[in-house]
């Protein structure tokens, strides 16, 4: 196991009702002018935002809204949503919502703090982000884990990258997560959900670090978790025990614990991004499309690894290369069966030409200029040939 620091500041308030409590967390985290910052109206359709905003306005809170974000939410947002709030003096900013929304809440609680830059220039580091506003979440859809990690993505539509920002900063105050909430998610958001919570720890399991036993139990009881009650919850749209599981796992996930002791790789993120900024695809689904092409790819570089995880996953006996490729083909089928996409004409609909798929490639590798992940590190080649 290698040195590390986890340090995951973030409240957890999980279960029936627990939204019942935002406007005591609000005030305990010394909120006085709160932005309720959400998506694209889902939360207007079940009632959710006027019961918060009426608890807020009878806990004497001061509460404005911005809705409008959409699914991989863009800088140009941000922007503007940070002129809205500082117009109204927010010291809180509340998301309510999935991953999008916790990340633009996120990106505006810190444009707050710099508000003569654009926010771009803190996620390409040109600023250093070093304070924030306070922020917290009521989560709606158990997938990208934004509600206790320590990231946030947003797409640049001018320049069309899609790029993460991890810091200690992204760490909300507190996480309200109600599995309830999220029964009325769309099966294939929920879908992409379980192949994102899945891939957070995938893309931590493979490392070039080896001898992490702990990490590896707490990673594979989670993907053994997600791989038991995905179905389950796709199935049953009000089923409360699958919710939550999955909620807790989303949560799990992608706060660090699955990972701890070795480097994280996240390669098939950097190609989801790449594939979800040119296409506007779903994150979940454009992880799926690239998993096992990156795992055919670099499976041999660690055989025994992918066969562990086949075995603890899928009872799959094989060793050697037969047991890798069984395992990738297993998952693969896994993600496929929650109706998900496994090669990128599935996703795009076509065949991508050759121009395509250079320029994939120049945006994932930054134009030739650094390698991708640090299980197998991929350059300009290997990226190419991997989306081809
Ligand atoms: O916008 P509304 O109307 O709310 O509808 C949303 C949206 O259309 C809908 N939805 C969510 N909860 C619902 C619901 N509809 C009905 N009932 C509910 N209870 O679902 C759609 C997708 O929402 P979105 O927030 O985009 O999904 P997700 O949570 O998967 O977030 C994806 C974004 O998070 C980023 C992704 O790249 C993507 O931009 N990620 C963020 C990470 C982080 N901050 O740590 C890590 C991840 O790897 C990921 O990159
Ligand atoms: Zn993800």
């Amino acid at each position: 196991m290698q040195k590390f620091t986890f340090h995951c500041p973030t409240e957890v308030i999980f279960g029936k009702d627990s939204e019942n409590c935002t406007a005591d967390l609000i005030k305990k985290y010394n909120g006085h002018n709160v932005l309720i910052v959400f998506g694209g109206g889902s939360i207007k359709r079940t009632g959710l935002l006027d019961k918060i905003i009426t608890q807020l306005k009878e806990a004497s809170l001061f509460v404005s809204t911005l809705g409008g974000v959409q699914p991989n939410p863009l800088v140009s947002f941000v922007n503007n949503g940070v002129k809205k709030a500082l117009a109204q003096n927010i010291d809180f900013v509340l998301a309510i919502g999935g991953g999008s929304v916790i990340d633009t809440a996120k990106a505006i609680a810190h444009g707050l703090q710099y508000p003569t830059h654009d926010i771009w220039d803190i996620w390409t580091k040109k600023v250093k982000l070093e304070k924030t506003t306070p922020f917290g979440s009521i989560v709606t859809l158990a997938a990208a884990g934004s509600e206790t990690s320590d990231s946030s993505v947003l797409t640049n539509e001018q320049t069309k990258q899609k790029r993460g920002l991890s810091t200690p900063f992204n760490r909300p105050r507190f996480a309200i997560m109600n599995p309830e909430l999220t029964f009325t998610a769309p099966k294939v958001q929920k879908a992409c959900g379980c192949a994102d919570i899945l891939m957070h720890t995938l893309e931590r399991y493979f490392a070039k670090e080896q001898d992490n036993y702990m990490t590896d139990y707490i990673a594979e009881g989670l993907m053994k978790d997600v791989i038991y009650y995905a179905p389950k919850m796709l199935e049953n749209p009000q089923d409360y025990l699958s919710h939550s599981e999955i909620m807790y796992c989303g949560s799990l996930s992608h706060n660090d614990i699955t990972g701890l002791g070795r480097t994280k790789d996240f390669s098939v993120h950097k190609f989801g991004h790449e594939l979800s900024a040119k296409f506007d695809a779903t994150h979940g689904a454009s992880l799926t499309t690239m998993w096992a092409s990156w795992a055919r790819y670099v499976y041999k570089h660690d055989v025994e690894r992918f066969c562990h995880l086949g075995k603890v996953l899928f009872d799959i006996s094989e060793t050697g290369e037969d047991g890798a490729i069984k395992t990738i083909n297993t998952l693969e089928e896994f993600f496929y069966r929650l109706g998900l996409p496994i090669c990128i004409s599935q996703l795009t609909g076509k065949i991508l030409d050759e121009t395509e798929l250079k320029y994939l490639t120049d945006m994932c590798t930054d134009n030739n200029s650094k390698a991708i992940g640090t299980f197998n590190p991929l350059n300009y080649e290997d990226v190419y040939t991997i989306f081809k």
